[in-house]
């Protein structure tokens, strides 16, 4: 039997989860996406085109490859739709070339679910979670609460009368908050996107990917969100709502723990966090500002600004300690091209106490960073295809970061494009 590799972010999301798989499709006979939603947004780049995925995998470009949206994905069908039908628009159709196929057991955002993540925003305020507003959080406390209704349920007769008793639970929440609705338009739209998702097929994710690994194919299952976005990890409450780490491919897709291969875990050159929540390193300054206009630091998804610091390695060794990190990829190097200095967050100051990992009352208490200075590189990158091209400080920066995190980086990518990416190892 064959194992799933995994490859997840490390940080708090936008790593270029999207661009790597899409790098390494070629290589997998199925690409499986196992939690999250239309809350993440993956981006890749190839021939002058660009294309952002929500709910569909990355994988979706390369010929051969099988997609798979697995059972912990929350799906909005609206949004599904919307994405294929802008694939087709561009000349891809991946369900017309039996590319794609939906796990039965994935649960559905409902339109109301995106009304109780707006409701719920509101009223926090100030100490919002900062939430992509897609119904993540309720779909998936409908979910775990038994409520919420599955891709496998839109097929039964009874669907509308199932549709109906959660909606009526929903409008019963809303009525408690100050929060105006008109549902019309967005129900319509749902129900036409239910249509549609029809012809998707339809499948056991637990079988199907098992079914893959018996037959000796390969599997690459593609995380969403960051591990500091982890609900029971990450900077709690400030996370999304599902496990982004290596544990939530095991149950997202139906598959054993000692059925996972390699672990890929990818991470920028320094850091970004979209939202709110604690975020050590964050630079809420000029420096902060040049990495977002160079690394074009604005969400995929929403168009917000992301905040921007320097790499921080107390919470990147965290990350790998909880996934099992095999294999390191570090992308956006060019986006530190023009910098004289750059910096590596080592340790945090914390009640008087230096210590090298996350406390828990990071959110109440926030840790001062302990910088180490690294000369720059000052060489454009963007165009390094060879390894005897990579600059000599960027090289010190890699074996740096390979020697305080203890796994190899095995990929390096200096530019957007599919083909801005060096194997190291
Ligand atoms: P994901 O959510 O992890 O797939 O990442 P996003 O797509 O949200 O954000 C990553 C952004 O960085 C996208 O705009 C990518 O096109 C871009 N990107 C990926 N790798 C590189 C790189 O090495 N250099 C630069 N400059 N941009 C990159
Ligand atoms: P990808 O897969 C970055 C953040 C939101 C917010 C918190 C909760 O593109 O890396 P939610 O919508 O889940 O209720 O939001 O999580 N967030 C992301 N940040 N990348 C993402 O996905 C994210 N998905 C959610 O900004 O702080
Ligand atoms: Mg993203």
């Amino acid at each position: 039997m064959t194992q799933v590799d995994v490859l997840l972010g490390l940080q708090w999301g936008d790593e270029g989860k999207g661009k790597i798989v899409d790098v390494l499709s070629p290589q997998y006979d199925l690409i499986a996406r196992f939690q999250g939603g239309p809350n993440a947004g993956h981006t890749l780049e190839f021939d002058g085109k660009k294309f952002v995925l929500n709910t569909i995998p990355s994988g979706i470009f390369n010929e051969k490859t099988m997609n798979l949206i697995g059972n912990g994905v929350v799906i909005d069908p609206i949004i599904l739709k919307r994405e294929l039908d802008n694939l087709q628009k561009a000349g891809h159709d991946p369900v017309a070339k039996g590319k794609l196929v939906i796990a039965r057991k994935a649960h559905l955002i409902l339109p109301t679910h995106q009304l109780l993540d707006a409701a719920n925003e509101q009223k926090m305020g100030k100490d919002k979670i900062g939430s992509t507003l897609k119904g993540i959080g309720p779909t998936y406390m409908d979910k775990t609460g038994r409520n919420g209704l599955r891709v496998g349920d839109t097929t039964l007769p009874d669907f509308k009368e199932r549709y109906n008793r959660l909606v009526e639970k929903h409008k019963e929440i809303l009525s408690h908050y100050e929060f105006e609705y008109d549902l019309t338009e967005k129900e319509a739209a749902f129900f036409e996107a239910i249509e549609f998702i029809k012809n998707i097929p339809h499948v056991d994710s637990e079988h199907f990917v098992n079914g893959y690994l018996k037959a000796g194919k390969t599997v690459l299952a593609e995380g969403a969100q960051g591990t500091l976005l982890d609900v029971d990890f990450g900077s709690y409450p400030f996370v999304t709502s599902s496990n982004t780490t290596t544990a939530g491919a095991c149950t997202g897709l139906g598959i054993a723990p000692n059925r996972i291969g390699s672990v890929y875990g990818i991470f920028k050159a320094y850091c970004t966090r979209v939202g709110g929540g604690p975020f050590p390193t964050e630079l809420d300054n000029e420096v902060g500002e040049t990495l977002r206009q160079v690394g074009h630091e604005f969400g995929a998804t929403t168009g917000r600004a992301r905040r921007c610091g320097w790499i921080d390695l107390p919470a990147l060794k965290y990350a790998i300690m909880l996934n099992g990190v095999t294999e390191l990829i570090m992308m956006k190097a060019d986006v530190l091209d023009g910098f004289d200095t750059i910096y590596a967050c080592t340790h945090y100051e914390h009640n008087g106490e230096t210590i090298d990992y996350m406390p828990y009352d990071i959110i109440s208490v926030k840790p001062t960073p302990v910088l180490k200075a690294i000369e720059g590189w000052k060489t454009d990158v963007t165009k390094v295809n060879k390894l005897e091209e990579i600059p000599a400080q960027l090289a010190s920066y890699i074996a740096f970061l390979e020697k305080e995190l203890e796994v190899p980086v095995k990929y390096l990518s200096v530019g957007p494009d599919r083909v801005q990416t060096l194997i190291l190892q």
